[in-house]
């Protein structure tokens, strides 16, 4: 997949060129091009953004700079996502649709965000990554940029590309245990070493129906009414559940 950030701050994204990301860019899986927008600003003081028509707080990125960055990367007819908190917030289901695409422009806003004729022409679609407000689209285009790499064939290893699909989908995740079996006196659930895989599921199970009513009840109650079928045994732990 081809990812074309553009943005004032290139230097943000050491992050998503690391690590687990880093190795699929190696892999040739994943390829970010960063487009520092100020490159195409034609004023002399390489300046970016101007006060607001009608007044208000703050700048708003011009139109120029951004017009020429995206004309620049052949932006044309490809998918534009612009972070901005006005958007629609991320979710799964999301970054699933943009992981099958093969190329995607993500524009970065500063200050009070860019002038409209921006998204406008281009058809940009606004995405948030939460209701709150950011000092800038960098760190949120990178929460999409890593949660849309893992999904993408050869970035996780088979364990964990494993999980997506697991029967779990839609529910917080149980809790993990590692060695020791014993640490400062707290005790790994017996059940989880005995091996009898069958009572393993159903304790996982069990636990990410709890967890998630506890905590999201609103995934439980979809989880529960979405859900085409259930096996008997999960039947049996989700009416345990609900008696409770
Ligand atoms: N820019 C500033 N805040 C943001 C947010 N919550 N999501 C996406 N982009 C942003």
């Amino acid at each position: 997949m081809k990812i074309d950030v553009l943005t004032l701050f290139p230097e943000m994204f050491v992050p998503v060129q690391t690590s687990m990301l880093g190795r699929a860019e190696e892999k040739g899986i994943l390829e970010i091009t960063l487009t520092d927008i100020r490159e195409f600003s034609n004023n002399k003081h390489r300046k970016t953004d101007d006060y607001p028509f009608g007044g208000g707080g703050g700048m708003v990125m011009m139109p120029d700079p951004i017009f020429g960055a995206l004309e620049h990367i052949g932006a044309k007819g490809k998918k534009i996502l612009y972070m901005s908190p006005r958007g629609k917030v991320l979710d799964q289901d999301k970054v699933m649709e943009l992981a099958g695409l093969d190329e995607l422009v993500i524009l970065c806003g500063h200050y009070e965000g860019v002038d409209q004729r921006v998204l406008d022409y281009w058809e940009a679609e606004e995405v948030s990554i939460g209701d709150y407000v950011l000092t800038g689209g960098e760190l949120p285009a990178m929460v999409l940029i890593d949660s849309v790499a893992r999904l993408l064939p050869g970035v996780l290893g088979n364990e964990d590309s494993a999980m997506q699909e697991s029967i779990y989908s839609g529910l917080l995740e149980y809790p993990q245990y590692t060695q020791p079996r014993e640490y400062r006196g707290m005790q790994v659930p017996e059940v989880l070493l005995n091996g009898n895989h069958k009572l393993i599921e159903e304790w996982k199970f069990k636990q990410s129906l709890l967890i998630t009513r506890e905590r999201r009840p609103d995934l439980f109650e979809a989880f529960i009414r979405d859900r085409e079928s259930f096996t008997k045994a999960e039947k049996k732990i989700i009416d345990e559940i609900l008696q409770d």
